[in-house]
């Protein structure tokens, strides 16, 4: 409890901080009035000071999956809860407990040490722990929801804190009832379920090609495959600013993609649900011509066309309309609408 008050008493809040390093895109941003928040307890006089002052406000985790404008008006609550333990384990399963604001890939890393796999399918994904649930992060056939118990989250509207169980997330295809219910919930833990039996995951193409010859790999072989393929697709926004995937692949019905199948014989698709297909979005740019193109100081990545990149300079303008001239060519060839994938603050 000294722990909390000591952080209430200093619940940092800094005016005009500078955000170029706090979001992937490295857009030149500045937060107006930023929170440092590192437990939750600080969380409900936060968000009361902010209701009494009727500011708009929102939560920064790691900024890997956001758009964010030069100048972030009202509060931002940059998600700094650290710490994961290991809370109890049955004949099944372990549970684990981790902060908000734990960077992602080194919880997976963190989770191999401890000789807790499963999540190594989703390694080297940037953001936080208290990011991936809101559009389940996904990757290499695998989804954050199938390894969650539940979520400890700050009801803004109710002011309590809150347990969710998984059920009540609604999880889909980067998807959550956190993600429908925009400006409600702050994440401070997620609770984790690991289950004892480990078999690898391997059916995604790209990792199936790493393995071709050898049936059974260890967890940390499928991490380092893992972090191999997504190091030579995906720019690391270090060196080239980026928010991974900048589309979601879209879901179509079956007859309009069989009429497109038709037309488009190598189309890249997925079977997902009954009676739809999950279209590869980046194929469908890539079709169009956009890959590795540049408008101004941003562009579409070289290797992957579904990521677009801020070479230096570029604005959440900027890369708005080059996305709108994607959506709008894609519309037109191939008539499927593309989803922004990031949120846009
Ligand atoms: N493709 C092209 N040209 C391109 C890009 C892709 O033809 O420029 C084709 C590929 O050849 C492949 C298909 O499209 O046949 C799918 O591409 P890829 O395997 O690279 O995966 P993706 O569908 O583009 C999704 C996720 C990624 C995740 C990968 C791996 C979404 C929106 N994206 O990408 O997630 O890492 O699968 O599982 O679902 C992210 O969300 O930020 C992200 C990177």
């Amino acid at each position: 409890m000294n722990r909390a008050l000591n952080a209430l008493q200093s619940t940092k809040s800094t005016r005009n901080l500078g955000l170029k390093h706090r979001n992937t895109f490295g857009f030149e941003v500045s937060a107006e009035l930023a929170y440092d928040i590192t437990v939750p307890e600080q969380i409900p006089e936060v968000m009361s000071e902010i209701a009494k002052q009727k500011l708009a406000w929102r939560v920064l985790g790691g900024g890997s999956n956001v758009i964010l404008p030069k100048i972030l008006a009202g509060a931002t609550l940059l998600m700094n809860i650290a710490g994961q333990e290991i809370i109890s384990a049955d004949d099944k399963n372990t549970y684990l407990s981790v902060g908000g604001g734990v960077n992602w890939h080194e919880f997976v890393a963190w989770t191999l040490e401890h000789d807790l796999p499963g999540l190594e399918n989703l390694a080297l994904i940037p953001g936080t722990v208290g990011a991936a649930p809101i559009q389940n992060i996904g990757a290499y056939g695998v989804e954050v929801a199938e390894y969650i118990d539940s979520i400890i989250v700050f009801d803004v509207k109710d002011q309590a804190f809150v347990t969710l169980t998984k059920d009540a997330c609604c999880f889909a295809y980067r998807d959550s009832y956190f993600k429908q219910n925009p400006q409600r919930f702050i994440v401070t833990q997620v609770v984790f379920k690991i289950p004892k039996s480990w078999k690898p995951r391997i059916h995604y193409a790209d990792l199936a090609k790493q393995f071709f010859e050898n049936a059974n790999p260890s967890p940390e072989d499928i991490f380092l495959a893992v972090c191999k393929i997504r190091t030579h697709k995906l720019p690391d926004p270090k060196v080239i600013g980026n928010a991974g995937s900048f589309f979601q692949n879209p879901i179509i019905p079956i007859e309009q993609f069989e009429a497109l199948l038709k037309k488009h014989v190598d189309l890249v698709s997925y079977p997902d649900l009954p009676g739809k297909r999950k279209l590869a979005a980046g194929w469908l740019i890539d079709q169009c011509g956009f890959k590795g193109q540049r408008l101004g100081s941003v562009g579409v990545y070289e290797n992957q066309a579904l990521v677009l990149v801020n070479h230096g300079g570029g604005t959440a303008q900027d890369v708005l309309s080059l996305a709108q001239s994607i959506q709008d060519k894609v519309r037109a060839e191939f008539g499927v609408s593309l989803v922004i994938e990031p949120n846009l603050f």
